[in-house]
Parts: C-alpha cells; structure tokens; sequence
C-alpha cells in the first residue's frame, strides 16, 4: 500500500512537473554529491580556472600523466595534451585516439558543454577504450568471416579460368601450329590475368585494416566488391549491375577503403542472397552537389519491418547460417565516414539500400 502511494505521488509529480521549471530545487551538496559519484569524469571551468572535478575525471587525467589541478587553461590543455588543432566546438563530441606512454592505446571522449552562466564550463570525459576494441573486434570477426565466404567463392570462380588453362595446355602439347599456339597462349595470359585479379582483390580485403582514411574513388571501389561478389551471384544465376549517373570519375570520397569495402560487401551480399535466381541487383552512383548516394536495389521480398525497427541495434539474422552483423557493422563504418545509410521497402522491387557519402571538394 506504501509502495502503491510513492509511485502515485511520482506519477502526480511528474504530470506537474516541466524540466524547464522543476519543482524541486537542489541543494548545493545534492548537486556535488551527484558529480561524485557519476561514472563519467567531470571538470568544471570557472573562469578558466578549474573550480571542481570529480574523481573519475581525477583517474582519468592521472592515465593521461595529468592532473586537473594543474589545468588552468582548458583550450591549451586540449591542444598541447589531446592534439586537438581545430577551433573548439561546444557539445560537440570529440574521440581522441592516444598513446599512453606504456604504449597501450587510450581512447577518449569528451565533450564541452556551456552553461546558462557564462564564465562556466564543463568539460565531461569518457574512457571509452573498451567499448571500442570491442567493437573493432566485432569488425574484425565480420571481416574474416566475409573473406572466409567469399574465398570459397572465388575458389569456385577460379576453377573455371583454370580447366581452360588446362585444355590449352593439352592443345599446345599437341599442336604442331605454331601459329594457332600464339593465338591460345593470349587467352590463357587473359585467363590468368582474371585469376590473379580475382585473387588480388581478396588479399587486399584479407590485410589488417588499413586505419588512416585516403582519398579514394569511389567507383573503384564498388568495382572491387562487384568482382568479389560475383561468383555468389554467377551461382545464384543472378547479376550485380553497377551504373553511374553524372559522377566526375576524378572525384574522390575521403574513407577507409577496406571499411567502405566491408560495409558494401555485406549490403550487396544481402541483396543477392534476397534475389530470386536470374534477378539483377543494381548498384546505382548518383552525384548530388556536395554527396555522393549510392542506392542498391533488388527484387527479393523486402526488409522485414521487425529487422528495421532495430536497425543497428541488435544482431538480428532470419537466416539459418547468418550472423546479423552486417547491417549492424555496414552502419557504423557508414557514419565513421560521416555518411548516412537507409533502408526501405522498394514500391516497385524489394529492398533498396541508400547510402549518402560527403565528397572530397
Ligand atoms: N536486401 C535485403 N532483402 C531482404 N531482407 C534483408 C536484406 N538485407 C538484410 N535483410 C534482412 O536483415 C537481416 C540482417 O541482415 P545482416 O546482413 O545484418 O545479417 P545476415 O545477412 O542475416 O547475416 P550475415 O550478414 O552474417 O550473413 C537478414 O537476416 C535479413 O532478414
Ligand atoms: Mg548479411
């Protein structure tokens, strides 16, 4: 009965209350007994000068060989300590890779966030180390087991150039036409030449990830996973149409290419794995002034509603040997490379995947 009248009360408060005029006013103990004991590491600036920290913030500046009792000027700290050359933004979030002197790998967040009063600032920092070796790990598995599927792919693919090469062997130890020799030496140079590109194009997604971001072209890039994709297709009698529609070929998108690879992979794969045999998947590049979109579309049944509601979120999969990390992970290194991916039911086909990525100007 006590229980039932404390969350009746909540529940009355709540429908009075606005967070713009609470009504409840907070001591100032109240107040500092909340930042100590938040799990986030909290400074606050008045003046320039640091006028509390909590003991997380404490911890975390010791990691970094600092103390928040040395900070008197928080832009200096963040250029000389974090590396931060950009002119600074509040409530923007930073992520600040370092090298702690150890030489483990260190890895910040932090934001500056203003505050109604103006000579107060509050810088708030999160060791999200952890959360980013996990994900990079789940990356990591992800990108293996792709290379893994599509290697068998390929060994499949490959077998095709190497009967042929094989025949033409047979028929240069027979022949006794130099002439017709000639002609059959210059198919099988062509034929390995496909071999080699095929193999090529999967070590490169086999290297360790290459971290810094290029200036790549795009088009290039999707010409890779279309041949790496093929041979899925070619089994499932399907193609994978790649077109390009007013996009200069000099352009360039700023990325991580074995990423933007990774995530393309996983989208197509999807798609060809949605087709019904002999269906087309188009991928289709459109420039659009300072973006680049990138639409992939096929004829399967369509995005079940349920996986778009938790897209990104969860690992969902309604395959039987599927692992429902693509979408997830295809997600993520889209906005890494500040881009934007959507999914949709296609009115005339089945689903049509959206990518929009910034172009190098
Ligand atoms: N083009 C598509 N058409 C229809 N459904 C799709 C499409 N792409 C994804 N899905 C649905 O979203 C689910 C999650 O896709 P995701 O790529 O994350 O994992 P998966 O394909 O199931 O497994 P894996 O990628 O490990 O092979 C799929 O199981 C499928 O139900
Ligand atoms: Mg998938």
């Amino acid at each position: 009965m006590a229980n039932e009248n404390i969350v009746h009360e909540a529940t009355e408060r709540k429908k009075t209350s606005n967070l713009d005029e609470p009504s409840f006013t907070f001591s100032q103990e109240v107040f500092l007994s909340l930042v100590q004991h938040l799990p986030i590491g909290i400074v606050c600036f008045e003046y320039e000068s640091v006028a509390l920290y909590n003991p997380v913030a404490e911890q975390l500046f010791s990691t970094l060989g600092y103390t928040p009792k040395k900070l008197w000027n928080l832009e200096e700290f963040l250029k000389s300590v974090l590396d931060i050359r950009e002119p600074l933004r509040y409530a923007h979030l930073y992520t600040k890779r370092l090298h702690l002197t150890n030489g483990e790998l260190f890895i910040l967040e932090f934001t500056i966030v203003s505050t109604p009063e103006p000579s107060v600032t509050f810088l708030i920092l999160k060791d999200v180390t952890d959360l980013f070796t996990y994900r990079e790990s789940i990356e990591e598995m992800d990108r293996l087991l792709v290379v893994g599927e599509l290697a068998a792919g390929l060994a499949h693919e490959i077998r095709n150039p190497l009967a042929s090469l094989r025949g033409f062997t047979q028929m240069i130890q027979r022949s006794k036409d130099p002439d017709s020799n000639l002609s059959y030496t210059q198919i099988m140079l062509n034929e390995l030449d496909r071999i080699n590109g095929l193999v090529e194009e999967l070590l490169q997604l086999a290297k360790p990830r290459s971290q810094p971001f290029f200036q790549r072209n795009l088009i290039e890039i999707l010409n890779s996973v279309v041949i790496l994709l093929n041979p899925q297709a070619i089994v499932k009698s399907c193609a994978i149409h790649l077109s390009v529609e007013n996009w200069d070929w000099q352009q360039n998108v700023l990325c991580q290419p074995n990423k933007l690879k990774q995530a393309f992979i996983n989208l197509i794969k999807n798609a060809v794995e949605a087709s019904e045999p002999g269906r087309i998947i188009d991928v289709i590049v459109k420039r659009t002034h300072k973006f680049v979109d990138i639409f992939i579309i096929d004829d399967g049944p369509g995005i079940d509603d349920s996986i778009l509601h938790h897209l990104g979120k969860k690992f969902i999969t309604t395959k039987e040997s599927g692992t429902g990390l693509g979408l997830m992970l295809s997600q993520s290194i889209i906005s890494d490379h500040m881009g934007q991916l959507e999914i949709l039911k296609n009115e005339k086909r089945g689903t049509e995947v959206r990518i929009r990525l910034p172009v190098c100007q």
